[in-house]
């Protein structure tokens, strides 16, 4: 999704905003650009496509200057075109946006009444030409900004430049995050923390509705407009990116780093018996005791887990648990029983469907605010009551692998600390806890089959769509499967429960289908096995992932035998097998794995 970066330093800048857009483009954009001030002037480029283009046009068309501001846009308000991409000007300054700014319609009637003209389709357009036209009626940039981020509505975070006051940048947060980078005699500005440390490891987090105005030698920052402090933290080393390695792609690298992930999440969390040490708090044993129904809510990859932890929950616990995707739960009326908690889920901690969710749920009179993530500082983590943290380190790959399995292990432990609470010494949970402990070699047992995976993996490349199938825990696995595969390879892929291929899908069904289905042996398999003959008898092209022990009969066109096992973990092991037929397709068809098209790392709008 879209990223900003600004810098004003005793240098030049224009360096350093590359650096930054580089390190954002993980996050997923469709184009790039950069405006710098020198003297009394104000210079931009920008290029549709990888920030690899705008590289090459700052070659042929250097930007001299201290003082700058960049961007990497996802289109949303108009095609990703370059008068579409930021920054936007209006006269002598300039501006880049995340976000969505909801009111922008309004305001751009207005503008057009004044006699503004615009040259794009964007809203960030209209925010540049409001702060111009703000600045013309008498207020100086700060104030200027300070007035739009009132004026505006939606979730957005600003940054602006002028030639008419060279020596500072003003940048806005408003339900968009924004981090201040604090270096020596020279400030930056940037979404995430990863642009920042190509230049320090010193930052400052912006809150809701903070404005700021960096200079060379310091920040103010002013909330309502007073003027406010907000701590210095220091950027852990750990969030830089390491290198791909031998790896092909981040993502085949984060595939293969979840055993030591999954050993990462489960440190300090479970002794040697199986039993869960405080999760949240010292005091949690009595109020998760005190739960008696859960609503998890969150979005693609993150919801999958939830559907997961539901069986798991629903089964151990004997508790309702209700998950739903979080654009859903935001427009309708929701009904809370009494006992119940709020769990959001979300790697990124900043999509905003999750967010709003999490915020409108906080009007409703739930017991606990609950959340599950893997980003510390993100604005998830900060509005929850307790947030487990996944640990699963930085997922640069846009399809989601070590975040979305370390979910799930943070989900049974939370489980498994959920039914500690109501019985202290179950031995169910505790031989539980014990296999949970066993996850990370699981999931290097599993690894070890990729060879016999890629084979799949070949025939499938050819395919324009795919069905997977999966009873019981193996369903949720079946959906993450099918949106691993249609995320990264372009194929269309669709997920069924396999009892329900007989009310309609089975219609699709014929020598050219592959199907794909998820067998463990579990007290399932007679059932899934009744399905898969549904399949063969109308001629389909069957594969299967199947545990070791099991024999699937009639004809295949191709079986994997993995240790699935056909335990509660089992589609944590059967996710990891999935993962990496989505990865060898993706790849052997030559895409973009890690930033497939359209697609954000981290979905900021709504
Ligand atoms: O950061 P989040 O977990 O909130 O992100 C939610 C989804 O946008 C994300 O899981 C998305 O579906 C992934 N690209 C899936 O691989």
């Amino acid at each position: 999704m879209c990223g900003i970066v600004a810098a004003i330093a005793e240098r030049e800048v224009s360096r350093i905003l590359l650096e930054g857009l580089k390190a954002l483009e993980y996050r997923g954009y469709d184009s790039a650009g950069m405006a710098v001030i020198q003297g009394q002037a104000i210079d931009s480029l920008r290029e549709v496509g990888k920030v690899q283009r705008l590289e090459q046009a700052l070659e042929a068309h250097p930007l001299p200057g201290r003082l700058g501001i960049a961007h990497t846009r996802w289109a949303t308000h108009g095609k990703p075109e370059t008068r579409n991409a930021h920054p936007q000007a209006s006269g002598h300054l300039m501006l880049v946006h995340n976000g969505v700014i909801e009111n922008h319609q309004h305001w751009r009637e207005h503008l057009l009444e004044q006699g503004y003209q615009f040259s794009s389709d964007t809203d960030t357009e209209v925010a540049a030409h409001l702060l111009h036209q703000r600045m013309a009626s008498g207020d100086e940039l700060l104030s200027a900004m300070q007035w739009l981020a009132g004026a505006l509505e939606g979730a957005f975070a600003l940054a602006a430049i002028s030639t008419k006051e060279p020596e500072h940048i003003v940048a806005c947060r408003k339900g968009a995050p924004l981090v201040i980078g604090v270096g020596i005699g020279e400030h930056f500005v940037a979404s995430d923390p990863m642009a920042l440390l190509p230049v320090t490891r010193q930052c400052i987090y912006l809150e809701e509705g903070d404005v700021a105005d960096l200079q060379r030698e310091s920040v103010s920052i002013y909330q309502q407009g007073q003027a406010v402090k907000r701590p210095v933290h220091r950027l852990d080393t750990e969030s830089g990116r390491a290198s791909k390695g031998a790896y092909r792609h981040w993502m085949l690298k984060e595939i293969h780093e979840q055993p030591a992930v999954l050993a990462e999440c489960l440190e300090g969390r479970l002794d040697s018996q199986g039993r869960v040490l405080p999760l949240l708090a010292h005091d949690e044993s009595a109020w998760l005791q005190s739960i008696e129904n859960l609503h998890i809510v969150a979005c693609g990859t993150s919801y999958h887990a939830a559907l997961v932890a539901r069986y798991w929950m629903e089964e151990w616990l004997q508790i309702p648990v209700h998950v739903e995707i979080a654009s859903e739960y935001l427009y309708r009326r929701v009904v809370v029983p009494d006992k119940t908690a709020f769990l959001c889920i979300s790697q990124s901690g900043e999509t905003l469907d999750t967010l709003n969710a999490l915020r409108k749920a906080r009007k409703k009179a739930y017991q606990h605010y609950l959340g599950i993530c893997n980003v510390a500082r993100s604005t998830l983590v900060r509005e929850v009551d307790h947030c487990l943290m996944t640990r699963a380190g930085p997922e640069i790959g846009v399809a989601s692998t070590k975040a979305y399995t370390t979910q799930l292990t943070a989900l049974a432990l939370l489980m498994l600390a959920m039914g500690q609470a109501r019985d202290e010494n179950s031995e169910n949970l505790q031989q539980a806890g014990k296999q949970l402990l066993r996850l990370p070699s699981d999931v290097e047992a599993v690894l070890a089959h990729a060879d016999a995976i890629r084979q799949i993996a070949e025939a499938l490349m050819q395919k324009t769509n795919v069905i997977f199938l999966g009873r019981g825990y193996q369903y949720p696995v079946a959906m993450e499967g099918a949106l691993k595969l249609k995320e990264i390879s372009y194929i269309h892929a669709e997920a069924y429960p396999a009892g329900e291929l007989k009310h309609g899908p089975l219609a699709l069904v014929n020598e050219e289908l592959p199907v794909v289905a998820v067998a463990p042996n579990d007290r399932l398999l007679q059932k899934l096995q009744a399905n898969m003959k549904e399949v063969q008898a109308r001629g389909g092209q069957l594969y299967v992932f199947a545990d070791e022990a099991v024999q699937p009969e009639g004809q295949l066109r191709g079986l994997v035998h993995l240790p699935l096992g056909g335990d509660w973990l089992s589609p944590v092991r059967a996710s990891v097998a999935l993962q990496l037929l989505a990865y060898d397709v993706a790849a052997m068809l030559g895409h973009d794995v890690d930033q497939p098209r359209n697609l954000a790392k981290s979905v900021t709008v709504e």
